[in-house]
């Protein structure tokens, strides 16, 4: 079949990889892609939210399933549209509806709807922009730090881990008065700081029935010993050593079958991949939010861990028939380095020529920002450029092999963290 993957970042690059793998792939299309996703089909320069130019392309090029990788057209309402479309009824698409994508979409959603089911979260209370002052109040009696979050999508800038009463009150009044992430920010919600490690999980479910794919741990911040401002995330491993049999049993009983099971109580069908950020406090799992996609850069460490057929997986996923139960995933263990232009997350230079990708080996390279020039070469063209990710039996040989290859890959401004993987354990030396 014909298969149309939406967006460009490295994540899309790995599904890319994937799902061409399969015997049931005939020709893959990405909307728009990069310079990586060309050697595994056709980049089309289309935007996700272009949904009108997304319907033509299905149509012309007879797709017969749709993967989205981002978040912004879910929320968007993207799967909706095609569910809304005669012409379009005959195509699967892997992907939750906009209701179902407020569980990304809006926090103040997701923390009520966890609070119904009883779905482990820290404790939290709502404030809109007509309760200013009661929210600076709620600030003022908080114990700290204190975690302020604007409630929709902010593209990873709408959380703020405020130290002092101070800095609390500033972010308050710069989202419910001053609008500075405009309405994205104009309800807040203020919550309790976890203490803890953090994990993430995923899931592809019908709504029904759902199948859990290898968890990760995701590298936020820029700086090595998990410092600086948090970036869209750095580097990215899988498994997760500390994630024994135990804390994975709790994560499904205590979180994801309560999810699904709020979800049908709401009739809310949630069809496609459901990403858990989780906050293991001591021996316990608290959600810490809820992605109505799966991860970037943990997509990179995950995906071609798994040996089941991704293409007949979200075809049954997408169509309420998941039959597959448990996948079949591969004896190697993966860890992923994001190479960065210098100055990410703030402000950088693109049009960096990127050298050496040939002479890297026992790796994938899977692209991000970067574009082919007219005379061939590759070029950087965004704050996350590549990710390097190694496999092998043992987590630290991976994390050897990412490195090495890391180093290979040049161009001016290359920044990457030697350091993924420290924090639970991996010895590089
Ligand atoms: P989110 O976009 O909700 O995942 O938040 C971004 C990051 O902020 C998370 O990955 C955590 O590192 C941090 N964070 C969010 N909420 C909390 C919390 N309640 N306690 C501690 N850290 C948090
Ligand atoms: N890895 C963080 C994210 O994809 O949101």
């Amino acid at each position: 079949m014909n298969i149309l993957l939406l967006g460009s970042g490295a994540r899309e690059h790995a599904l890319a990889y994937k799902l061409t793998q399969s015997p049931l792939c005939t020709r893959l299309f990405i909307a728009p892609g990069n310079a990586g996703t060309e050697r595994q089909g056709d980049n089309v320069q289309v935007s996700p939210l272009d949904f009108a130019a997304i319907r033509s392309l299905v149509l012309r090029e007879r797709i017969e399933l749709v993967v989205c990788g981002p978040e912004e057209p879910l929320v968007k309402g993207i799967a909706d549209f095609f569910a809304g479309d005669p012409a379009l009824a005959h195509v699967a698409f892997a992907g939750p509806s906009r209701q179902a994508a407020l569980l990304e979409g809006s926090k103040a959603f997701a923390k009520g709807f966890m609070k119904k089911y009883g779905i482990p979260t820290a404790p939290y209370r709502i404030y809109d922009s007509a309760h200013l002052v009661e929210a600076l109040d709620y600030v003022k009696q908080h114990p700290l730090p204190v975690v302020i979050k604007a409630d929709g999508l902010a593209a990873g800038k709408g959380v703020f881990v405020c130290e002092t009463e101070q800095e609390a009150k500033e972010q308050v009044m710069a989202l419910l008065r001053d609008k500075k992430l405009g309405v994205a920010g104009t309800t807040v919600v203020i919550e309790q700081f976890l203490q803890g490690i953090e994990m993430s999980v995923f899931i592809l479910t019908d709504g029904q029935r759902y199948v859990l794919l290898p968890e990760a741990k995701d590298y936020k911040r820029i700086g090595e010993g998990n410092t600086g401002p948090n970036t869209g995330g750095m580097g990215a491993l899988s498994p997760v050593p500390f994630a024994n049999a135990a804390l994975m049993q709790k994560i499904e009983h205590r979180i994801l079958q309560p999810t699904l099971k709020g979800l049908q109580q709401e009739e809310i069908t949630y069809r496609g991949f459901l990403y858990v950020g989780l906050m293991i406090v001591g021996d316990d799992p608290f959600v810490v939010e809820y992605n109505c996609r799966l991860g970037d850069p943990e997509t990179q460490v995950v995906v071609p861990r798994i040996r089941t057929d991704l293409v007949n997986l979200l075809v049954q996923a997408a169509t309420d028939e998941l039959q597959i139960e448990n996948l079949d995933i591969l004896p190697y263990k993966a860890v992923g380095i994001v190479l960065a232009s210098k100055g990410y997350p703030g402000s950088y230079e693109t049009g960096r020529v990127i050298e050496n990708l040939s002479l890297t080996s026992e790796c994938l390279i899977f692209h991000a920002g970067t574009r082919r020039r007219t005379d061939g070469q590759i070029e950087t063209a965004g704050g996350r450029v590549l990710t390097v990710t190694a496999f092998d039996r043992s987590l630290a040989k991976a994390r050897q092999q990412a490195l090495r290859n890391a180093e290979l890959i040049r161009f001016e401004g290359k920044y990457f963290r030697r350091d993924i993987g420290d924090d639970v354990g991996i010895q590089y030396h």
